[in-house]
């Protein structure tokens, strides 16, 4: 019999079986979840049906059924899908299911308006590595969430990979730093792969060297968590390869590049949240 966890007996709902529910659905059962707890609907009855053969997982005909006996409820879909969901499932919830969001931009307010009554909220900004299990969720509580649902949020989110509580209002930061940051990583990736294949070197080639330098680099930072600052001093030497990058990179701006990048998307994050289209 497996250990008693938060988990245990906690009945899950999961709607929206898209990248980031399936990835939740699956790194649940991988963390020992009973699949028979997990309750997912999707419209694609493809979606479900392959969740259901893999995870063994209960699948939904309708989102009401799948939230009739949970007490969690996922929001795992797009943003402007969030307001029919939550319609249709407002009046079928369990008293004090707990609902855990993760849709970008959607503030605790504007989902709790869509209950009649008062209900424990939690808004999640999970990133996509967690497809992968190695994602970072920052999770912010809504007013009427204890310490008992969040230790439950927490549980569910380490599906995803680490997770870390910030007030709500740092969720548009967090959006820009996290949210889109993988997406950071794969620009210099791409851009490492193209400066070595119009230099002459074959692309497959490129792409293993990489992908290998971002896996290791990523290693080293977890397992010595020493800052970047001192990780360069232990690359570059003093008048060699890596220095002359460093300083072209330096030169032609590359700090104030990343700094309006985060801005920019910091703001957009925030004009999303207001429901600026
Ligand atoms: N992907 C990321 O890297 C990432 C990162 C952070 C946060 N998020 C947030 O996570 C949420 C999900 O993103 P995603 O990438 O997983 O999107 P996705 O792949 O489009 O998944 C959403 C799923 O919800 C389904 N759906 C539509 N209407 C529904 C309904 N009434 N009831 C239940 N399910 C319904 C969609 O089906 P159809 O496709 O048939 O419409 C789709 O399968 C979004 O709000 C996004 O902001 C995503």
């Amino acid at each position: 019999m497996s250990a008693k966890t938060v988990l245990s007996g906690v009945r899950i709902a999961v709607l929206g079986a898209g990248n980031m529910g399936q990835a939740l659905v699956r790194g649940l059962v991988d963390k020992s979840v009973y699949p028979q707890y997990i309750s997912v609907y999707d419209p694609d009855p493809k979606k479900i049906a392959l969740l259901k053969k893999d995870a063994n997982i209960r699948a939904a005909k309708t989102s009401r059924q799948a939230v009739s006996l949970a007490d969690v409820v996922i929001l795992a879909v797009k943003p402007q899908t969030l307001p029919e969901v939550c319609a249709e499932v407002s009046s079928g919830l369990p008293a004090g299911a707990l609902v855990v969001s993760i849709a970008a931009g959607v503030t605790i307010s504007g989902i709790e308006k869509h209950f009649k009554k008062p209900l424990p909220v939690i808004r999640v900004m999970p990133n996509m590595p967690a497809q992968v299990g190695q994602g970072i969720s920052a999770y912010s509580v809504g007013r009427h969430a204890t310490a008992k649902h969040r230790k439950i949020a927490e549980a569910v989110l380490a599906a995803f990979g680490e997770v870390v509580p910030v007030p709500e209002k740092m969720l548009d930061l967090v959006t820009a730093i996290s949210g889109s940051g993988p997406a950071y990583f794969f620009l210099l990736a791409e851009k490492l792969i193209e400066s070595a294949y119009e230099m002459g070197m074959k692309a497959d080639t490129a792409k293993k060297l990489a992908y290998h330098t971002a896996l290791g680099s990523g290693r080293v930072m977890m397992q010595t968590w020493e800052d970047p600052e001192d990780l360069i001093a232990k690359v570059a030497s003093k008048g060699g390869t890596t220095e002359a990058a460093l300083k072209t990179f330096k030169r032609l701006g590359f700090g104030k590049v990343v700094q309006e990048a985060v801005k920019a998307a910091h703001r957009r994050s925030r004009e999303l949240s207001e429901g600026r289209s």
